[in-house]
């Protein structure tokens, strides 16, 4: 969690610091600051508040900043409340930092170097930035190193020496840093979107290597001296891709990318109407070597988890597991070489799935991951990647992704299902014809936002709702509710309609609007009784229902119909009407969508 963007150059820096910390919000918008030196004393200057990047914008606005050199963080507090004091930067002495990560014994470090009357915020930020200037004497890397020495947790450390002009030093242990060199100057940041204004071309820096940025070059090296040279990728991602593009709302931008999105993420992954993973240099043997697999992963990732688990048990008869990623290694889960253990990360940094990943590892199972953002962690740590295509998703509550990973688990069943003799190449082909339909009928429900917008009208003053399916509509009515919980503050439940019975019907009453979708047509005549059920004890029915099975409705419901598919494919665009539903109560009440209260899109604290 944190942005953190540090830049050395030509260019206006403080510009670049603050455009950069408003790409990289969504990381963290409790605080904002910026260090820059003083283009001619040198001299650190720190401007920092509690609030937006706005704020912290007005008050750089008010001063005259001229520098070559700079440092900048937005915070999602973790250690100390939301306080001018606490946000970042801070400065001790000769050193001054930003700090994304956690430094878990910084009690102790305290106690150990006397720190507490020097302190002047209540993060363990300040605390590395104490021990820096403790063993600071000259040689920045000399105190790099033997501070990093003494932390424990997790950091990206971008440290500011005062007498070492225009060079922006950084370090980190499992927290992400990206950097780059470019005709404009050297930079780094937290992630890619920082980055792509400028260029294509980045590297990761390795755990425990320093990073010197200078103007015109960088150095990298290990903790023994010896120069790395670093190791270049590039991301595809379009520049005007990590902007708006009209939009109020990233959420909504992000929702009406989503047929482009997965043809993107699924067109070179079909060969002659077949499902082909070559040129990911995913093996065929990995999906048959299993005996279960394991997916591991949070929030909505985990979501698309459960839909593919009701897929591959019901199509390909393969046990699979779904778990929280948080709970998994504390769970003793059993895991063995013949596991294949699937990691399903957006951002590719969460902390708690990229631990599971690697207790995985440990235990010898093989590990696939489903990621979007390339060369992040949890890819980095995995035997094999299969990324989607969404491109950058800035607003914090996630809806490219989760189609996207949808739409790889949609090809790894299809594959599966051939290799192990389910399916008939004939079979696997009219699945996958099925589901590159798929981006046009999505195409469908977006242009039905109007009456959905109308319905959400509806649900503007509730407290407390429920959602209900069965089946595949149950899975991703638990992705609706998330949805509509985090950017709507309405209190959300997603309940198979079959326990509503077993306690929380108790709940129901004229206040409490109930959204249900009914997409399998197997499951349909049950769930219909049970939504009668909740009408019958005062609810208002809101309901999302393949056209195809609309036939006989009660008047009384608010109906959207959704454009027909197999039913298997109905969870992609009953999915994008729950997105729609999601944002329109969000953006009607007023509420910033793209960064809800609390929440920050990377969460790299377990
Ligand atoms: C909710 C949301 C989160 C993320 C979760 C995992 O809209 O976005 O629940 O899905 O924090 O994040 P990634 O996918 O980056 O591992």
């Amino acid at each position: 969690m944190c942005g953190i963007i540090g830049y050395t150059g030509s260019e206006n820096v403080k510009d670049v610091l603050l455009d950069a910390l408003e790409l990289l919000e969504y990381r963290g918008y409790d605080s904002a600051g910026i260090a820059v030196k003083d283009e001619t004393s040198h001299v650190t200057n720190v401007y920092k508040c509690a609030g937006r990047v706005s704020d912290l914008r007005a008050i750089c606005d008010s001063k005259k900043i001229l520098s070559a050199c700079g440092i900048g963080h937005t915070r999602w507090a973790t250690h100390g409340g939301v306080t001018d004091q606490n946000a970042h930067p801070h400065q001790q002495g000769k050193v001054t930092l930003v700090h994304n990560g956690i430094i878990e014994n910084y009690r102790e470090l305290i106690a150990d170097y006397d720190l507490q009357e020097i302190l002047h915020s209540e993060t363990d930020s300040e605390v590395a930035a104490a021990l820096l200037n403790h063993y600071y004497k000259g040689d920045p890397k000399e105190a790099i190193k033997k501070t990093v020495s003494k932390l424990k947790g997790t950091f990206a450390l971008v440290i500011l020496f005062e007498d070492q002009p225009d060079v922006i030093y950084s370090i980190r242990n499992v927290s992400p840093i990206v950097a780059t060199i470019c005709k404009e100057g050297a930079m780094l940041a937290s992630d890619l979107t920082a980055l792509c204004r400028f260029t294509n071309e980045y590297f990761v820096v390795p755990e425990y290597h320093i990073l010197e940025l200078h103007k015109d070059h960088v150095v990298l090296t290990d903790l023994n001296d010896n120069v790395v040279e670093p190791e270049f990728l590039s991301v595809d991602w379009e520049l005007n891709s990590a902007g708006k593009n009209g939009y109020p709302f990233y959420m909504e931008k992000e929702i009406m990318e989503q047929p482009e999105a997965i043809r993107n993420t699924i067109k070179d992954r079909i060969v002659n109407g077949l499902p082909d993973f070559t040129s990911d240099g995913v093996p065929d043997s990995l999906f048959t070597d299993c005996d279960r697999i394991c997916v591991v992963a949070c929030g909505t990732a985990m979501h698309a988890g459960l839909v593919a688990q009701a897929l591959v048990k019901s199509i390909v008869h393969v046990q699979m597991d779904v778990e929280l990623a948080s709970e998994f290694m504390y769970s003793d889960p059993v895991i063995d070489e013949k596991t294949l253990v699937i990691a399903v990360s957006q951002s590719g940094e969460t902390i708690d799935t990229l631990e599971a990943l690697k207790y995985a590892k440990r235990q010898g199972a093989k590990c696939l991951s489903v990621i979007n953002v390339k060369g992040s962690s949890i890819a980095r740590e995995s035997d094999y990647v299969l990324y989607t295509a969404a491109g950058p998703e800035i607003a914090v509550a996630s809806t490219k992704a989760y189609t996207t990973q949808l739409s790889v688990f949609y090809l790894v069943v299809a594959k599966m299902a051939l290799l192990r003799g389910v399916y008939t190449e004939e079979q696997t082909k009219s699945f996958i014809a099925e589901l590159e339909r798929v981006p046009e009928v999505m195409q469908k429900v977006l242009e039905k936002r109007r009456d959905i917008h109308v319905i959400a009208k509806k649900i503007l003053e509730a407290k407390d709702l429920f959602m209900i399916g069965r089946g595949l509509d149950y899975s991703i009515l638990l992705e609706g509710s998330l949805k509509l919980k985090e950017v709507s503050y309405i209190h959300s439940e997603a309940y198979a309609s079959g326990e509503l019975k077993h306690g929380p019907i108790a709940l129901i009453t004229t206040n409490t609007p109930v959204v249900a979708t009914v997409t399998q047509e197997k499951l349909m005549s049950k769930e219909l009784s049970n939504i009668k059920e909740v009408k019958s004890r005062g609810a208002d029915i809101v309901l999302f229902i393949k056209e195809a099975l609309s036939g006989d409705l009660d008047t009384e419901y608010q109906v959207i119909k959704l454009p027909d598919m197999q039913d298997e494919f109905m969870v992609l665009p009953a999915s994008v009407a729950l997105q729609l539903l999601a944002y329109y109560v969000s953006s009607d009440k007023g509420f910033d969508v793209d960064k809800p209260r609390n929440l920050a899109k990377v969460v790299t604290v377990e």
